[in-house]
């Protein structure tokens, strides 16, 4: 077995911290408020959380530590597309970071979520509440943005529903990467292709977290 260095803390801190502001956003829309009742405050603001998260992610993707890199886990479609063939012919060799197939699939989910959240800041609930931005666009685009938000919703859900699939096809093939999702190294059978990840740069952390703390308050408060 090779034990191995992949995700650095904030990776999983962004991603524990998603689910949590994913499945409020989800509760105070797509349940009747049985047993808790939010007003549609909470749902923006868990939704203003889920913005905060994906600014800081988008930077992290640029200059966070090596795994949590865009040019580390996005390889061409064809190397995604032969790793899917070996994968289900069970030869599929060992990935530390994201791999190829599960590198577009978290690109996906993180265009869909920005588009969940940022369409949600032009919308209004036709009784009190009125987003950020509600007004600022004309009614025509703003009619396009509902319908954006309630398709995307529900195709963020199939994604959810996908991503579980692969993290669950993944621990029959042997693979614990819930764990590693916890804290930070995966244990592989082989040496994983693309190498063990890298220590984060904290400042450079720290100043995105900022960034990001800035806006989910202006975002609270607005
Ligand atoms: C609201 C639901 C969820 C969303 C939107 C979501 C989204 C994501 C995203 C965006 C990533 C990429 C992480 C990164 O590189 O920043 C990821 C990775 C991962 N997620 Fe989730 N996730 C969800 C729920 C879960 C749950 C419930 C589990 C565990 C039971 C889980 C397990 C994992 C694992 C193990 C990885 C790493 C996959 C790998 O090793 O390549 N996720 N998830
Ligand atoms: C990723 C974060 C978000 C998720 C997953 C999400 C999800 C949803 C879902 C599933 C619905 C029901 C749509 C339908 O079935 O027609 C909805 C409605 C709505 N969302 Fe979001 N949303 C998010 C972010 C936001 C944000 C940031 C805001 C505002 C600041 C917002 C404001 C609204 C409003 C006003 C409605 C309509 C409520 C009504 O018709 O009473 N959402 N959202």
């Amino acid at each position: 077995m090779h034990r191995i260095w992949v995700w650095d803390v904030w990776v999983r801190f962004f991603h524990w911290t998603l689910v949590l502001a994913l499945i409020v956003s989800f509760y105070t829309m797509k349940t009747e408020g049985y047993p808790l009742m939010f007003p549609v405050d909470w749902h923006a603001r868990a939704g203003y959380t889920v913005l905060g998260l994906l600014l800081f992610r988008w930077l992290w993707g640029l200059f966070g530590s090596r795994h949590a890199r865009f040019y580390s886990f996005l390889r061409s479609p064809f190397a995604s597309w032969r790793y899917l063939g070996q994968f289900l012919r069970g030869r599929a060799p060992s990935y530390a970071g994201h791999n190829p197939l599960g590198g577009w699939m978290v690109l996906v989910m993180l265009v869909s979520l920005t588009l969940q959240a940022g369409s949600g800041l032009f919308l209004h609930d036709d009784i009190l509440f009125e987003a950020p931005l509600y007004g600022s666009v004309s009614d025509a685009t703003t009619k396009i943005l509902i319908t954006v938000h309630h398709y995307n919703g529900n195709f963020l859900l199939v994604l959810i529903g996908l991503h579980l699939v692969a993290v669950i096809a993944h621990r029959f093939k042997g693979e614990k990467l819930v764990g590693a999702m916890f804290h930070g190294h995966k244990s592989l059978a082989s040496k994983p292709v693309d190498g063990p990840g890298t220590r984060a740069v904290q400042w450079r952390a720290v100043v995105m977290l900022v960034l990001a703390a800035v806006l989910v308050t202006w975002l609270w408060n607005s």
